[in-house]
């Protein structure tokens, strides 16, 4: 038997562990030990967690009654858990072993989608069963944490479930705007308060239907706020998901009377809050109509605004590049989410070093949201050893642009839009975008003139300065390193 002790420590130890993997991941430096911390962390508390629940603990006098309907003494029950947890950790291993980094979103917005349900089944379980003994007195708080769990957790569940779908493409991107919305969220949300207090002032266990009534309409809350947001404005769905996601868990810890899941709940549920911020800031939204559900994209988000004939594309061959970038002393690199498509870093990566080489001056220029998840060029160029010190934000780098000989776009179309700025009703408007036609010449790298996640047109093709380099990103790039190399 382990003493009670030893689980409490080890749950504070699994804490400052996840603190400091958060810490570690905010560099790309650190970020490797970060993640170790974090899975250290993470097995600690998964096997204090199971001990208890094994009943293989030792606990001082009285304690262990609060326990004690969680408590799967018998074999039969220890077996099938055993086999759960085993089939989870197998079924997650191959999931991500295999998912590719565009398709991680879609991952990340399902895996949100457990966390809720979750929250959902294990805060309904544990009104109708007799879970967690209550001291006597502590039964509204304790109701109280019960209703918050399952409404955090029925609104994350449906709206990871439809960011999955729209993130895959299931389903449409477009914003679903019904006529009075915000009314509509409005009476959802006050019918829950009004069951609430139905709820809290129950005597006993006696309210499952209040509860019930409840987690219906939350799943319709959640719902319905991802179904208004569409487009461009994904990604500050998903790490507000993510948030939420946390908050659930924190009212879950709190339900169960488990610290750690308080901790890790409140960590996941405000750096998630966090990064929400700034992608709102980065995309230039305003974060109270993020968390309020449907923002920004009116009528926009899958289909081009622009239908006019935007006029003739000019475009260039290898040679033509290749004798662009040789006369050219300062070049900006924009990659997007086509260069993680093709996987065309690495040789990106050998182009940049002979750039170098010849004495030019070479820097990365990236969005908040180029590609499909935070960070994701940073982690792709960092795989392929491009030196940080060249990898600079977009707002370092945009008064740059009209001292700049030569930007070469890869893969991207959204994030170098310049009707972001100049066109009001563009379903982008306002999204800041790298300034790249202010550049004496751009070289767009990309297969077609098809357009990007937003599905709107790009004037940035039809520039009298710009150039469209047709091909894969890797084949284009490959053969740019030859034509490079050859005398
Ligand atoms: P996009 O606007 O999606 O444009 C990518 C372009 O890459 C496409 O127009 C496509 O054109 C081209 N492409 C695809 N495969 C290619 C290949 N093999 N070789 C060469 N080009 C290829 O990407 P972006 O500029 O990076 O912008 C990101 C967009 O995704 C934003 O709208 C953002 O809001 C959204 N989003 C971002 C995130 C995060 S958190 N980053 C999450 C979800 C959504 P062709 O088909 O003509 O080749």
């Amino acid at each position: 038997m382990i003493p009670y002790g030893a689980i409490i420590s080890s749950y504070l130890v699994a804490a400052v562990l996840f603190i400091l993997s958060l810490g570690g991941l905010s560099t790309q430096k650190t970020a490797r030990r970060g993640n170790l911390y974090g899975i250290i962390g993470m097995a600690l508390a998964v096997a204090a967690t199971t001990m208890l629940i094994l009943g293989k603990v030792q606990f001082p006098e009285g304690l262990g009654e609060n326990f004690s309907g969680v408590l799967l003494n018998d074999p039969t029950t220890s077996s099938v858990f055993a086999v759960v947890i085993g089939l989870g950790a197998l079924i997650g291993a191959i999931l991500a072993a295999r998912v590719g980094m565009t398709s991680m979103p879609e991952l990340v917005a399902i895996l949100h989608s457990f966390v809720g349900l979750a929250a959902v089944l294990v805060g309904i379980s544990t009104y109708m069963g007799s879970g967690i003994s209550v001291p006597v007195g502590g039964e509204l708080v304790h109701n109280i944490e019960i209703y918050l769990d399952v409404f955090i957790g029925a609104i994350t569940f449906t709206g990871s479930v439809l960011a999955f779908l729209k993130l895959r493409g299931s389903v449409s991107g477009k914003p679903l705007t019904l006529p009075g919305r915000h009314l509509l969220n409005l009476l959802m949300v006050g019918a829950c308060i009004y069951l609430a207090f139905e709820f809290v002032t129950a005597d006993g266990h006696t309210a499952v239907q209040p509860l019930l009534w409840m987690t219906l309409i939350a799943c319709v809350i959640g719902f319905h706020m991802v179904a208004a947001i569409g487009g461009a404005d994904m990604p500050v769905v998903v790490s507000m998901l993510n948030s939420y996601s946390g908050w659930a868990a924190a009212a879950a810890g709190f339900m169960l009377k488990n610290d750690l899941l308080i901790v890790t709940g409140a960590l996941v549920g405000s750096s998630g809050a966090i990064l929400s911020y700034i992608m709102c800031r980065a995309m230039n939204r305003s974060f109270v109509s993020v968390i309020l559900g449907g923002f920004g994209t009116d009528g926009g988000g899958g289909s081009s605004t622009k239908d006019e004939d935007q006029g003739e594309v000019v475009t260039f061959d290898i040679e033509e590049t290749v004798e662009a970038m040789r006369d050219a002393t300062d070049i900006i690199i924009i990659p997007g989410y086509g260069m993680a498509v093709a996987q065309a870093q690495h040789s990106l990566s050998q182009v940049v070093d002979f750039l170098k080489e010849k004495g030019k001056t070479v820097r990365f220029g990236i969005h908040p949201v180029a590609g499909r998840l935070p960070g994701h060029m940073n982690v792709l160029l960092a795989e392929a050893n491009v030196d940080y010190n060249l990898v600079l934000e977009m707002d370092e780098l945009n008064d740059d642009f009209p001292a700049t000989d030569l930007v070469l776009v890869i893969g991207a179309n959204d994030i170098v839009n310049p009707d972001a700025l100049e066109d009001p009703n563009s379903p982008i408007a306002g999204m800041p975008v790298l300034e790249v036609w202010k550049s004496e010449m751009v070289v767009v790298m990309k297969r077609s003139m098809g357009t990007g996640y937003a599905g709107v047109q790009n004037p940035l093709f039809f520039k009298d300065n710009t150039r469209m380099l047709f091909g894969d990103a890797k084949a284009v790039v490959d053969q740019l390193l030859t034509g490079l190399r050859s005398p």
